[in-house]
């Protein structure tokens, strides 16, 4: 508690300095021209999640062998000889992901892929453990991604410091040190600059950067201070040649778990432009949403409608699943148990996990049967913005498929035609 409350009085005394002060006006006469037609056309994509950042329960095998202080790349790289864990990372970076998932995304209907990013593939300091080498793999998707006709956006998930602590950022922390710390604020938006310096030329190709995921808006202050981080992030995002020339990127912010009301109004046009709120939805992690019936399920799918249709921002779900329990083995974190079965702790049990993850080829028909009409709901609750990214295209063979896009495609609880709804009235 101490050192939260040191943080924060540092962070208040830190928050006047800011690399980027001014905000260039956006004129009516240069406007922005997206490389997908936002707004337009619906956003329809997946995230290649576990990918450049791990994930224990996405791809166990790279974990089984090590032992419990290994939870997160931070510790994957920290508690392995450096070869050792360089030789899994490229091996990982080189093999998990081929051309062939992205001629099936394609094939699926999809037009956009998310990548999630670390700091560290472009700036590691000394006293970070993080290995590089991530770039020119990430340079063959977006090949790979381009050749199908997918759209590429890339998101900073980890910050220097870690913006939430969660493992999803790369370094699992108790309490999240970006948020108070301008050195490493001033060090994130360097690496947005320079991101945005490598695609500023190629809005058809990177349509969209997104300045930083799930900042921890949960904890007092930090809402403000990823506030003034987004509209610096603007100044690099919007105007990398200069302030009287727009960049034709669009930007995503994320909603730091705070309800889209306290947003109203922030970096809305005319005065911002091409800004995208982005927000996750979840219906698994919580006791209440755990012991809600299937139909309530459905129920509150088709209700955030409401939400994403408030803002005069662009709105996005750009995270979301067809999972509806924490069953999935180290989603909660590496060893930890599942909330749905009372694993976890101080959690009550609802019903036990066996049949709800691992294989597909295990699921009952009455489970796919539910997920296909949560998929229906969800997508179509969630195209009321402009569009979605679900959460993710695959998992290693046999680990947690439920959240997997691909197996969805392949035992029926996703269809291959975006537009053959079986429930096309399910959010009446
Ligand atoms: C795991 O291995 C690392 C490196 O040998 C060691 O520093 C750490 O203490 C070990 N953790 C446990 C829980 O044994
Ligand atoms: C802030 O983060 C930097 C690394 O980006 C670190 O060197 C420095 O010690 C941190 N400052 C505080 C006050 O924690
Ligand atoms: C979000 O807005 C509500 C009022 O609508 C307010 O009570 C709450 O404090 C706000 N959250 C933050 C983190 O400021
Ligand atoms: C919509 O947002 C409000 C807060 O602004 C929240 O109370 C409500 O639960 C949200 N609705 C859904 C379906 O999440
Ligand atoms: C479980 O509850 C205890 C007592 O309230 C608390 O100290 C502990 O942090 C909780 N554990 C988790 C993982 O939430």
């Amino acid at each position: 508690m101490s050192r939260y409350l040191l943080n924060f009085v540092t962070a208040f005394f830190l928050l006047g300095a800011s690399l980027f002060e001014r905000v260039p006006v956006v004129r009516a006469d240069n406007p922005i021209s997206p490389g997908f037609p936002y707004g337009t056309e619906k956003v329809r994509g997946v995230s290649l999640g576990g990918w450049l950042i791990l994930h224990p329960w996405i791809t166990p095998s790279l974990f089984n062998d090590l032992n419990s202080s290994v939870v997160d790349e931070w510790t994957f790289c920290e508690f392995q000889d450096t070869s050792v864990a360089r030789a899994a990372l490229e091996n990982h970076w080189d093999t998990f992901y081929s051309e062939e998932d992205f001629a099936n995304i394609a094939k699926a209907g999809l037009n956009h892929i998310r990548i999630p990013l670390g700091y560290w593939a472009f700036d590691v300091q000394p006293g970070e453990p993080y290995i590089q080498g991530q770039l020119p793999y990430l340079e063959r998707v977006i090949k790979w991604a381009t050749k199908y006709g997918l759209k590429v956006m890339l998101v900073l998930y980890g910050a220097p410091g870690s913006q939430n602590g969660f493992i999803n950022s790369g370094h699992i922390l108790s309490v999240p040190e970006w948020p108070f710390n301008q050195t490493d604020i001033d060090r994130t938006l360097a690496i947005i600059q320079r991101l945005e310096s490598m695609f500023a030329n190629y809005p058809s190709v990177v349509p969209m950067i997104g300045a930083l995921n799930e900042p921890a808006g949960f904890i007092p202050g930090v809402l403000d201070t990823a506030r003034q981080y987004y509209r610096d992030a603007y100044t690099a995002i919007r105007f990398p040649f200069g302030s009287d020339k727009q960049s034709n990127t669009v930007m995503m912010i994320h909603d730091t778990f705070q309800p889209l009301s306290n947003w109203t109004d922030f970096m809305s046009p005319p005065d911002y432009q091409g800004v995208v709120m982005d927000t996750h939805l979840y219906h698994g992690f919580t006791q209440a949403e755990l012991e809600q019936t299937e139909d309530e399920e459905i129920e509150e799918a088709c209700a955030h409608a409401a939400n994403i249709t408030s803002l005069n921002l662009w709105t996005i779900v750009g995270e979301w699943c067809t999972a509806f329990t924490d069953c999935a083995p180290g989603l909660n974190g590496r060893g930890m148990g599942a909330r749905y079965d009372g694993t976890y702790p101080n959690s009550t049990f609802v019903g036990s996990c066996d049949g709800l993850t691992g294989s597909a080829e295990t699921f009952s028909d009455e489970y796919k049967t539910f997920m296909r009409r949560f998929w229906e709901a969800q997508t179509t609750a969630y195209e009321t913005g402009i569009g979605w990214v679900q959460w993710l295209w695959k998992t290693e063979e046999g680990a947690g498929e439920e959240w997997s896009y691909s197996k969805g495609l392949q035992y029926g609880w996703i269809p291959w035609d975006q537009t053959d709804r079986l429930y096309p009235n399910v959010c009446g």
